[in-house]
């Protein structure tokens, strides 16, 4: 796909990090530095703008206090997410809730839902972190990335699809946790998305859906035109 100038590496599992036209840094779900799946030589962040989170769980946050901490990157998020990490010491917090859209420096975020649940361990203690979500984001040269968090797959993901228009979709396909190939496929369909990145998968044991197996039930669906970017841990596209 033409990405016209953004650059988004996966660090494995749901952890991105994207480089905006303007050349600011985004990361999705920062679990990095205990992530199996992140390359070695890609464990080092070097600076950060934004950081948006899509729930608490420690594959999705374990590096969020320290890196909110190093580089001070504006942090978008669930409202009750958000506020845990203020009191943990990230000065630019910029909370929200689902259906909403905020301008984070040059991009444009929009919440929007995700069924799962979110918990945020506080130093061995489990306290609630709001609901989990998913994030459209959309950069200044319009393109628009949705990353969906832990999810099942769910019929609102077409209102997703209606209102935001995605041009690229990051899907959970692990199964286990979130939705698997086969829903992930159907999600697809409803979101209306040309091109879809498969996350979430082959981290643990548990996660068995692989991105052969959507590409098979995206077939099945009669969905051929659409672009898998089967993305190995570390690639930046
Ligand atoms: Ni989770
Ligand atoms: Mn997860």
């Amino acid at each position: 796909m033409n990405l016209n100038g953004i650059k988004i590496t996966w660090l494995g599992h749901a952890t991105f990090l994207l480089v905006t036209p303007g050349g600011k840094n985004l990361i999705l779900d920062p679990w990095i530095t205990s992530n199996p799946a992140t390359p070695a030589d890609k464990k080092k962040i070097d600076k950060l703008d934004y950081m948006l989170i899509s729930h608490g769980h420690s594959d999705h946050f374990a590096d969020a206090v320290d890196l909110a901490k190093k580089h001070n990157p504006k942090v978008a998020g669930m409202y009750e997410l958000c506020t845990f990490l203020q009191k943990k010491g990230a000065k630019q917090i910029a909370p929200m809730n689902k259906g909403g859209t905020q301008q984070v420096g040059d991009i444009k975020v929009s919440m929007v839902n995700a069924h799962h649940s979110n918990t945020i361990d506080d130093d061995g203690s489990s306290v609630p972190g709001g609901e989990p979500c998913g994030f459209v984001i959309e950069f200044e040269n319009g393109v628009k990335l949705y990353h969906a968090g832990d999810t099942c797959a769910f019929s609102d993901m077409q209102l997703i699809g209606e209102l935001y228009k995605p041009d690229v979709a990051l899907l959970p396909i692990g199964d286990y946790y979130t939705m698997d190939p086969k829903a992930a496929a159907v999600a697809v369909r409803m979101l209306g998305v040309n091109h879809v990145i498969p996350m979430h998968y082959g981290t643990f044991p548990t996660l068995t859906g692989t991105p052969a197996a959507l590409r098979e039930a995206l077939q099945t669906l009669g969905l051929s035109e659409v672009e898998m970017i089967e993305m190995k841990p570390g690639q930046t596209i």
